[in-house]
């Protein structure tokens, strides 16, 4: 949450902070600011709202130099409002800071300030650390920048990540990492060095990154970076070659990031597939999870960790597991796990789902688990981020940048991922018969395929945008799901909630009947997820004790099923595809939906209100 952006090399800073925040928008929309440092000192510009009200502000009042840093927030200590918005300036404007996270110690903090004569003028907790480091630098007769930042860094409680430049400084510009406050990426280009929340904000600049750990200090000069640990220790880390495609990170011909992404998916999970399976033998090969076949074999239990759509990824992961590892699995909210002292025992695995790799309750609950001496694992999308990095092993979901706020081809992806960590794992503890084994993996080689025509119908037959004309003014949905699709079910709701602001409930298809049945009526339509598979039965009669009600149904059902067109009010077609594997073309008509009824309503699909990507505070 938040995100921040800095440059210093020979080109106009403001410039480059800015076109770097417009691709960390998703990452909050409060407010929005730059400072660049030039002959005039530090000037700064910031403004409440979108980072569009910014570059209007820019224009008319515009700032030049070579040194800048800027942030686009997500509200968490007060309103956002100007005086909230950052770069936060000291009292002498000579040092501004930027911050993504929380002080927690803020409140002490801000009263001892106060009791050393700074006044505060706006109620975030950043204020107090610009306050802190200038306290720092005018304590003692030599003026360091570097000194400064690093005992204010000490005594700064919570994870942050905070970005200062200092107008005695003009060849500097300094950061640090303290907890998991979001990513760090310091990007290398010639004569020039740049900063940012995440990678796709410098891709049309630079490929070559460095990713700063936790209790690290960057010090950015025109001539690159030197790195140091809190105690002043020089350290190494390594330079990664991105491979994204700059244009990865645009929307191109499409409205929105979600629509992009929701029409990139034929060619994401092509990627998720490439080079792990060996058709000539049927094999499927995971390198990067370094989970040997012994240690596979030996594994008692797993738990999967993960928050939001990664936790329904995950609950779809627990019935391939099972089904074809015989392997116990539990799923857990991040949120909760670290909460309620789980139990650990010998030959288990934790797996964390998460597309940013920076979701500070993951993170938090993949410490949990490394603490006790667990392998700890993650299907993760960023390259380079906090879960890739900690864990013992990974399996990268290869969706490219997911911008748009609401998860979509990150959801895809990581099913297909864990379908071939079930198939993985099966293979080392020979639980999946030779029938199943073949079955699987030619239904993965098609399943790229499957999905491009599902999509390509859906665009050329414009029915989603006359469902969301016919259905989106409904205040409530039912969603229902059973078996492998019941996590379906869940992610359809909570894609309609977060970008329509329409009520939805995703619902066990099987549970109707102890409760939520009682909801049904002309005006509250239902949508439920029926593939020919093993409950298919149950959810016609779903069907049935639903249009008995009078319900409008919407069906997610197979294409030529005769049967649902019939009864159903609407059918969201999908092509046949193994049970295993459907929730992958199951959920794709749910994103299709959800989109078109949120752009029916007029919502601001990409920048949902009150979310942001990348949730990186509690
Ligand atoms: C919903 C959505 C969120 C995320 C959740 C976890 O569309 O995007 O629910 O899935 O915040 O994020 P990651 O996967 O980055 O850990």
């Amino acid at each position: 949450m938040c995100g921040i952006v800095g440059y210093i090399g020979h080109r106009d800073a403001a410039v480059i902070v800015v076109d770097g925040l417009r691709r960390l928008e998703y990452r909050g929309y409060d407010s929005a600011g730059v400072a660049v440092l030039n002959g005039h000192g530090i000037e700064v510009r910031r403004e409440a709202g979108k980072l569009a009200q910014l570059e209007s502000l820019l224009v008319q009042s515009p700032i030049g130099g070579p040194l800048g840093i800027g942030h686009t927030r997500w509200a968490t200590h007060g309103p956002p409002v100007q005086r909230n918005a950052h770069p936060h300036s000291s009292p002498d404007a000579q040092m501004v800071v930027v911050q993504n996270g929380i002080v927690e110690n803020f409140q002490p903090l801000r009263r001892l300030l106060q009791d050393r004569g700074y006044v505060f003028h706006s109620d975030t907790d950043t204020e107090v650390i610009v306050h802190l480091i200038h306290s720092h630098y005018h304590n003692g007769s030599e003026r360091d920048l570097i000194h400064a930042v690093r005992a204010a860094a000490a005594e700064l409680e919570g994870p942050s990540a905070i970005g200062v430049i200092c107008q005695d400084d003009p060849e500097r510009l300094v950061v640090v990492r303290l907890g998991n406050a979001g990513g760090v990426v310091i990007g290398h280009g010639e004569g020039e060095t740049f900063l940012a929340s995440d990678i796709p904000a410098l891709l049309p600049y630079t490929r070559r990154m460095q990713f700063l750990e936790n209790r690290q200090m960057a010090i950015l000069s025109r001539d690159g970076v030197e790195i140091f640990d809190l105690d002043g220790n020089a350290c190494d880390l390594p330079v990664t070659e991105i491979s994204w495609d700059a244009d990865a990170a645009e929307k191109g011909e499409y409205a929105h990031f979600m629509q992009k992404e929701i029409f990139e998916q034929a060619e994401s999970i092509q990627r998720t597939l490439a080079h792990r399976i060996d058709f000539d033998h049927y094999r499927v090969d995971l390198p990067e999870l370094n989970l040997s076949v012994d240690a596979a074999r030996a594994l008692r239990k797993l738990t999967i960790v993960a928050c939001g759509t990664s936790y329904y990824a995950g609950l779809v992961g627990k019935f391939l597991i099972e089904h074809l590892a015989r392997l116990p699995v539990e799923v857990d909210y991040a949120s909760e796990y670290r909460y309620r002292s789980p139990v650990f025992g010998q030959d288990e695995m934790v797996l964390a789902i998460t597309q940013s790799g920076e979701t500070v309750d993951t993170l938090a609950a993949i410490e949990e688990a490394r603490d006790f001496g667990v392998f700890t694992a993650a299907i993760v999308n960023a390259v380079g981020s906090q879960a890739a990095r900690v864990c013992d092993g990974v399996i990268y979901m290869h969706a490219g940048p997911e911008i748009g706020v609401a998860s979509t081809k990150a959801f895809t992806t990581s099913l297909v991922d864990m379908a071939l960590l079930g198939i993985y794992l099966a293979q080392a503890r020979g639980t999946m018969t030779a029938e199943t084994h073949h079955a699987l993996i030619d239904e993965l080689a098609h399943l790229p395929g499957l999905v491009a025509r599902l999509l390509a119908d859906a665009r050329q037959s414009g029915h989603y945008a006359d469902l969301a004309a016919r259905y989106g003014e409904r205040h409530n949905f039912l969603y229902l799901g059973r078996g492998i699709n019941y996590p379906v079910a869940l992610e359809g709701a909570l894609k309609l909630k977060e970008i329509s602001y329409i009520h939805a409930e995703g619902y066990p298809a099987g549970e109707m009947k102890h409760g939520p049945i009682a909801l049904i009526d002309e005006r509250m339509p239902t949508v439920v997820v029926a593939p020919r598979n093993s409950v298919y039965d149950k959810m016609v009669s779903q069907i049935e004790q639903v249009k008995a009600r009078n319900g409008a149904v919407l069906a997610v059902a197979e294409e030529d099923d005769a049967y649902i067109r019939a009864v159903a009010d609407a059918i969201l077609p999908i092509p046949p595809v193994h049970e295993l594997l459907s929730p992958v073309v199951a959920v794709i008509p749910l994103q299709l939906l959800a989109y078109e009824v949120a752009v029916h309503r007029g919502a601001d699909v990409d920048q949902p209100r009150n979310l942001a990507k990348s949730v990186t505070v509690e």
